[in-house]
Parts: structure tokens; sequence; C-alpha cells
């Protein structure tokens, strides 16, 4: 039986449909491995379910010489050396579509709760300050209806943000590399911008792009100081597109009003001074977690980890 390695604690479903094929090694503990530990449990691995938190560059693969699939239960696959594993002839897989809607929700979900302040408001409540009933002037937030929204990267997960923005009677504006059809644009009601024009004009700017190079700190100091001060940021792509110092900056100095995060440089350590910053919501990186979708996910990875073990062409290829 070929051995298969689970690098985190998943359903335990989808571990006994996979003990039926594999000897499965699971990490049911869900301790993250460090590198060392990685490179060491993969010693025979012929295949490797594993997640965005581990990475697979060429030390670690030069150190597996069995394993034959990569299996990202992730849409995003920035931890893993795809050449590299090109040139090794190792398969990389991850699960594209399925999660679309759900982080669309929690990017809805931040972007709400920034404009509404509802984080802030809730400690205030679970605090005990709330002493006198009602106030004209208490936690004034932004209107979102009618408000203009900015996504930056148009792909499956933008634009299901933008399918929910119509509910609340808002102007779309996007920025992507390529542009959508006439139709898409339509079905959406999204206007193709140049990304200065987006920052200028959006009261809310979302980013959904993949981590890359050509991504890292897409958003810094200079595209904060195009955006209104009335202005949210909301990033539920991934940490690093966001320069999250000169994002703390802009906050401490009130030069926009406020972002929602999922996602940070160097997660799950956050930069020193932005937990305490007021004017900013803070998840940790459960863009995609709800359980259904976890669910759909993991089964995903493990349907294309079995298709390359097997012989068969996995339904998500990356490589
Ligand atoms: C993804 O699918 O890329 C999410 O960030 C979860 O890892």
């Amino acid at each position: 039986m070929r051995k298969i390695l689970i690098t985190r604690a998943v359903f335990p479903e989808v571990v006994a449909a996979l003990s039926r094929r594999f000897e499965v090694v699971h990490n049911a503990e869900d301790r993250p491995w460090p590198p060392e530990e990685l490179a060491r449990r993969l010693e025979g691995v012929s295949g490797a379910m594993a997640t965005v938190m581990d990475k697979f560059d060429e030390p670690i693969l030069a150190q597996c010489a069995q394993l034959k699939v990569i299996s990202n239960i992730a849409v995003g696959y920035n931890n893993i050396d795809v050449p590299a594993c090109t040139r090794r002839g190792i398969r990389v897989t991850n699960t594209p579509g399925v999660l679309d809607d759900t982080t669309a929700d929690l990017t809805w979900s931040l972007l709400m709760a920034a404009a509404r302040r509802i984080a802030e408001a809730d400690a205030y409540v679970r605090r005990g300050d709330w002493k006198i009933a009602f106030g004209v002037q208490y936690f004034l937030g932004q209107d979102i209806h009618h408000a203009t929204l900015g996504i930056i990267g148009m792909g499956r997960i933008g634009q299901a943000i933008a399918r929910r923005a119509s509910g609340f009677d808002m102007r779309v504006l996007y920025n992507n590399r390529s542009r959508l059809s006439e139709s898409d644009e339509k079905r959406l009601n999204a206007t193709r911008v140049e990304r200065d024009e987006l920052l200028a004009q959006s009261d809310f700017v979302v980013v959904m792009v993949p981590y890359s190079p050509a991504t890292h700190h897409m958003i810094g100091a200079a595209e904060i100081a195009k955006m209104k001060p009335n202005a949210i940021l909301v990033n539920s792509a991934r940490g690093g597109v966001v320069d999250d110092a000169a994002l703390v900056e802009a906050l401490k100095a009130r030069r926009i009003a406020g972002a929602g995060l999922d996602v940070f440089e160097g997660e799950p350590k956050l930069h020193p001074e932005l937990a305490a910053l007021p004017n900013v919501v803070l998840t940790p990186h459960i863009g995609s977690a709800s359980r259904a979708t976890r669910v759909v996910m993991c089964n995903a990875a493990a349907g294309n980890m079995t298709a390359v073990l097997e012989g068969r062409e996995p339904a998500n290829p990356v490589n």
C-alpha cells in the first residue's frame, strides 16, 4: 500500500475514505510541523495533502524522492515551488471553485464589520461601557448601500464579491489584467478602470489576487495615499499583497477610515501595532472556513491526490 501524508487535521470521513486505498499518516493533533519535521515525515510518502502553511521548497523537495503529488487543500498554492515540482515530476493540485462563495461571504463580513464598526461596538458592549441606552452619535459608521466598491482581481472570487454588491445598489469598479466579457460586465454591473482610478474613487477597496512576487506589496503607502479618507481596505486574499506596515501607519494617521483583514504578512504573527488599532477588523485566515466548504475542499483534495496516484488526470491540476 502506498503511503500518503495529511499534514493537518481533516475530517474523519476523509481520512477513512483515503485509508481504504492508502496507508495514511494523519496529523490528527493538528500541530503544524516545522520544515525539518515535515521533511522527515515525507520520507517514503507518495502523496501529500497539504495546507498553505506547509512550505514545499527546493530543500524539502530534494528530500522526498518518492513524492508524486502535492494536493493543496486550498485554491492558493504560493506555499509550493511549482516549477521545482514540475522539474522533479511531482504533480501539484489545488481546490478552485468550491470556495468562491464562502470566501466572498467572509470578505463581505469584513467589509460590513469595518464599515459599521461591529468589532469596536461589540467590545464596548461586552466591556460594560454601554451606560446610556441611545446616542445620536454613537459608533457612527459608513453607508455601504449606494457606495462604490472597487475590486482588484476579478477572478472567480472577485466576481462572487461583485455579485453580492447588487443587493446594496453599489457601483462596482474592477481592475484586472484581462477585461471580462461584455456580458459578464453587464451581469455584474461592473466597470473596468485603471488601478489608480479605482483607488481614488472607491469607498471600499477589496484585493483578491494570488500572492506572487508580482503582487507583493501591491497595496503600499503610495497606493493607500491615493485612496479616499473615508475608504476601507479589505484583504482576504493573501498576506504580503498589502504592506501591513504601511497600512498600520495609514490607519494610525486616519489617512483611510479602516480595514478588514483576514490574512497577514508572516501570519499568524501580526504587525505589532495592528491589534491595538480600533479601526481594523481582524480574522485568522478563515476565508473559506465554513464547515460545508472545508469538507468539500478536503474531498476535492483527496480526489485530486487519489487520481494522480492511480494514474488518472486530477480534476484540478496546477502543473
Ligand atoms: C485558499 O484556499 O487559498 C485559502 O487561503 C485557504 O488556504
